[in-house]
């Protein structure tokens, strides 16, 4: 089947039918500096229209629930709607660990502020916390598209003849928001636009684009607000409240974890949720690294110079392409506990005098960052520091281009695959750059792949743009691949497919189509695709290698004594099947161990490169089938065969699916045994997937394991 076929999802047009004024939400993913220009300018309006509609949340998407009201401080209280089921298929929800949206207001002597608006699904709930309506500022930290109708809501909650609320965002969080106010187009919110205006015809807010280190006034505290530009993220802006410390993140520091029970911190610290904010700085932040350090920098700079923090640089887009030196993070200070508005835990606030980075910093998802500031910290840096330096060896750009955030979605999985793979992925919206920025990235890339949206029957002009740069100076030799979302004629994959190849370019990947929004499947091919495009990547970087060896005359070298040292260690031969969502997969393992007696446990090695790294998160489930002496062939040529992204894992194996964790039993093997993720460790080019057993069964009671002996420990 076509990748196209497989992809498309079936119209929306029962959708058509749902008439509830207050679920007109979109689930749009994304934020763009504009909407972006189509080549059939006639059309847009009613294409916008068929676009929107098809974005729509249904019924069951709106979550009315009210959130957990959580007082950070006498003046700042955190609203933190919880959601523990995966409602999202966007990569960065793939440990599915739930999440949580989070909205902030700071109530000052005379004037209050929110900040962070939540998504649409929230919208109605976020609308209704007491005294939203009465805020003199709402802070857009990320002027999403999707988080609109929450802003809709909170201005339409002022009582009538209430002052003018002031919208406060960046200037890309600007457009947006005049994107969203204008009628038809692809960005239109008539939520936002009917409260905008009140009925009266009167205007109940005002939108006010606030500069880098440019201070809001509540009376006995002010808010000092920084932009952090990135290019999933061009509109982002950080807010710290100069008096207690706090700083207000957005999408930095945040984690797609729902906690148990009411807890809106980081209880049990880095030990409880290091792997979500992990996870998160994996999927979403990794690809944009060059982008992340001057924003932590200047975190670190500002807590340096006091909290207010006067003097930097103002962020721009050029920090991306500028080397950073990160500072260290400096001491975490006392910090007391959170308390719950509902008076449960005990009252203590958190402290105003910090040595570190922020007394606490409350993101847009996942806990309140309180006990855990330096660890946090500290780590983005490393990453960061470890991500760029890995980019000067092999560099791998993902250019797009997305009006809604849906080809922003693949291109943010195509660049998860690259980065499991030690490749640097650097993600590049082309709407933030020229055509000589992109021939500078293409040169120091050892492959791409470019994705666009199907606006008007063609390419975006920015994509256009880009095609244009690769084709004038792309290097033939660099494997690269296309992408992207349309809704119901989809011509631009197939148009930039065409002039690549027109133009003598080679396709690690078959070009990948989404009809809309991405399905968990989607995006696990994605996923496959950028791994599969890091690996053509560097096969190339192998070959050159062993050529400039040749024409030096040196020869390849033989096993070292540390290699040959090394190989000596033996493991089980095993078949590792795993299961998320519909999708089975599988991979052939030897560093396998028991790890404790009780409860009995074991560890295995896994590539970061695997498709099946993704699988084995905490709670994850897998069956570890021991391979039998003498019958093991069979199996390994199965699971080492070169497999599609998206085919059949198992081939002809003769495979049975076990009742209990719906992982594949291999019934040639000689025991099966079920297992749950506990922990995970990262060790250099592998995760140490450490996992406990749930069951086990023997499946032959006669025969051996089969061991795996190697000559090398350079290789399996
Ligand atoms: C103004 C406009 C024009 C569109 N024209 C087309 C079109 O000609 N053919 C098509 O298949 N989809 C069309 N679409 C649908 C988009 O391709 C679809 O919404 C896609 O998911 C957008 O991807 P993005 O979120 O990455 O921007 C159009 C959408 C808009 C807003």
């Amino acid at each position: 089947m076509h990748a196209r076929d497989a992809l498309a999802t079936a119209p929306r047009t029962h959708r058509a039918h749902i008439d509830r004024a207050r679920i007109r939400r979109r689930a749009t993913t994304t934020t763009t500096t504009a909407a972006l220009k189509t080549g059939r300018e006639s059309s847009a309006a009613s294409d916008s229209k068929r676009a929107r509609d098809a974005m729509q949340l249904t019924p069951a998407d709106v979550d009315a629930a009210p959130p957990i009201a959580c007082a950070l401080s006498p003046a700042i209280t955190a609203y933190v709607f919880k959601t523990r089921t995966r409602r999202t298929f966007e990569v960065e929800y793939g440990a599915k660990r739930g999440s949580s949206e989070n909205a902030y207001v700071a109530r000052g002597a005379s004037k209050s502020c929110a900040l962070d608006c939540v998504d649409s699904r929230h919208a109605d709930a976020y609308g209704a916390i007491a005294g939203i309506g009465d805020v003199d500022f709402i802070a857009c930290l990320h002027a999403a598209p999707r988080r609109m109708d929450a802003l809709a809501a909170a201005i339409a909650a002022r009582p009538a003849g209430a002052e003018c609320v002031e919208v406060l965002c960046s200037n890309p969080g600007a457009q947006v928001i005049q994107q969203a106010l204008k009628a038809n187009n692809p960005l239109t919110n008539e939520n936002l636009i009917a409260a905008w205006k009140g009925a009266d015809g009167k205007l109940r807010a005002r939108l006010r684009v606030v500069k880098n280190n440019e201070k809001i006034d509540l009376g006995d505290r002010t808010l000092t607000f920084t932009t952090a530009p990135t290019p999933r993220w061009p509109d982002l802006i950080f807010a710290r409240d100069d008096a207690s410390g706090m700083l207000f993140t957005s999408k930095f520091f945040s984690a797609h974890v729902a906690s148990e029970g009411d807890d809106v911190s980081d209880v049990g610290g880095w030990e409880a949720f290091g792997e979500d904010w992990r996870y998160f700085y994996d999927c979403l932040l990794a690809p944009m690294a060059k982008q992340v350090a001057p924003v932590l920098s200047r975190m670190n700079s500002s807590s340096e110079t006091g909290a207010d923090g006067d003097g930097d640089a103002p962020a721009s887009e050029s920090d991306a392409q500028s080397p950073v030196a990160l500072k260290r993070g400096g001491v975490l200070g006392a910090i007391g506990r959170l308390f719950s508005v509902g008076g449960k835990a005990e009252e203590r606030v958190v402290s105003a005098t910090y040595d570190g980075v922020a007394a606490a910093i409350c993101p847009a998802h996942g806990p309140i960052i309180q006990s855990s500031v330096t660890e946090v910290f500290r780590e983005y840096t490393m990453w960061t520091e470890k991500q760029i330096a890995s980019a000067s060896n092999l560099e791998i750009a993902v250019i797009y281009a997305s009006a809604y955030g849906n080809t922003g979605a693949m291109a943010q999985a195509i660049a998860r695959g690259i980065s499991k793979t030690g490749i640097a992925a650097e993600m590049f919206n082309c709407e933030l750059a020229t055509p000589d920025e992109i021939s500078q990235l293409l040169k120091r890339c050892s492959g791409f792949c470019l994705g666009a949206p199907t606006l008007g029957g063609t390419l975006p002009t920015p994509v256009q743009t880009a095609l244009g740069a690769i084709i004038k100076d792309g290097d033939l030799d660099k494997p690269c691949g296309v992408f992207g979302s349309f809704g119901w004629s989809g011509e631009a994959v197939d148009m930039m497919e065409k002039r690549l190849k027109d133009g003598g370019f080679k396709f690690a990947f078959d070009p990948l189509r989404c009809k809309f929004k991405p399905t968990a499947e989607t995006l696990q091919l994605c996923e496959e695709s950028g791994t599969d495009l890091a690996q053509a990547v560097r096969k190339l970087e192998r070959r050159r290698q062993v050529l400039e060896r040749k024409s030096v005359g040196k020869a390849e070298s033989a096993v070292s004594d540390t290699a040959a040292a090394v190989g000596r260690i033996v493991g089980s031969l095993c078949a590792v099947t795993t299961k998320s969502e519909d999708t089975q997969s599988a991979m052939l393992a030897s560093w396998v161990s028991q790890a404790s007696f009780n409860p009995p446990a074991l560890t295995v090695a896994v590539a970061k490169e695997r498709a099946v790294e993704s699988f084995l998160m905490k709670g994850g489930k897998f069956n570890l089938n021991v391979l039998k002496e003498g019958g093991e062939k069979d199996v390994m040529k199965a699971l080492l065969k070169p497999f599609k992204p998206g085919e059949n894992r198992f081939g002809d194996l003769d495979v049975s699916i076990s009742e209990n964790n719906g992982c594949a039993i291999v019934n040639q093997s000689l025991a099966c045994i079920e297992c749950s993720v506990t922990q995970r460790m990262e060790a250099g080019d592998h995760w140490i997937v450490l996992a406990e057993v749930e069951s086990g069964s023997l499946l032959d009671e006669v025969g051996v394991t089969s061991i795996h002996h190697r000559k090398s420990g350079a290789s399996y």
